[in-house]
């Protein structure tokens, strides 16, 4: 086809075999018909380390979430953010109608997160933490609370909200007087990191493509069997 003068690349055709085009940039047309190139959807869990962006670009030049993902050519984006300092699970992707469906507020997606804080963990703070605390954008809705550890004043709580505001845990627990020392994203939806370490990624299965925009919080709640969306707490820390 090319070498019989079939294909144009920008308007001119091209006869030479192994001449070079863009198909993301370039209009390439066969027979003056546009060709179009699928590219393959990428959809991949990362267990982001603290010291990342999640924006594609940074003005203070700080690294960004995507240089981590270095054996995959498409341009890749991250589904939501989490903070610099943030780690845990991240999803990136090349599927903006996906990543769209993933982010629309009407799609309650479960998040959990790992905090560790600083401070009197009591039960008013717990009740309070699961029941919903005013932020300068209004009440937090009810989360799943749970005291994982508790070392002197050093605790680990597993916060699970379902709302993804900006800041919203650190604030959460700011608006409680706690300070955070170390968060992490454990769980999204159905999805966990399981044994991947911070700067470990994987591709995600059709299944898990899949049941990410069609379950519900309620079916990922019964998903788990577990923790209803009121907090509980292990008795003998507090
Ligand atoms: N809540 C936060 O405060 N930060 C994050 O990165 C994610 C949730």
């Amino acid at each position: 086809m090319i070498t019989s003068g079939r294909v144009a690349v920008n308007g001119t055709t091209v006869t030479t075999l192994g001449s070079k085009a863009d198909p993301e940039h370039d209009t390439i047309t066969l027979d003056g018909k546009p060709i179009t190139v699928e590219r393959p959807r990428i959809y991949i869990l990362l267990n982001k380390p603290a010291g990342y962006v999640t924006t594609m670009s940074d003005p203070e030049g700080r690294p960004i979430v995507t240089d981590i993902i270095k054996d995959i050519p498409e341009r890749l984006f991250p589904v939501g953010r989490l903070d610099f300092n943030t780690e845990g699970l991240l999803l990136l992707t090349n599927d903006g109608d996906w990543a769209n469906k993933l982010a629309h507020p009407s799609h309650e997606v479960i998040k959990e997160y790992h905090v560790k804080v600083r401070g009197d963990i009591n039960t008013q703070t717990l009740d309070k933490l699961a029941h919903g605390v005013k932020l300068d954008d209004g009440w937090t809705a009810p989360a799943a609370v749970t005291v994982i550890r508790a070392v002197g004043k050093n605790s680990w709580l597993s916060i699970a909200i379902h709302e993804g505001r900006y800041r919203q845990v650190r604030r959460m627990c700011e608006a409680v007087g706690l300070l955070v020392a170390r968060l992490t994203r454990f769980r999204y939806g159905n999805l966990q990191i399981d044994s991947l370490k911070p700067g470990e990624y994987r591709h995600l299965t059709p299944a898990e493509i899949t049941s990410l925009v069609t379950n519900t919080p309620q079916k990922q709640e019964k998903g788990r069997g577990h923790q209803k969306f009121l907090h509980s707490r292990k008795k003998n820390v507090i």
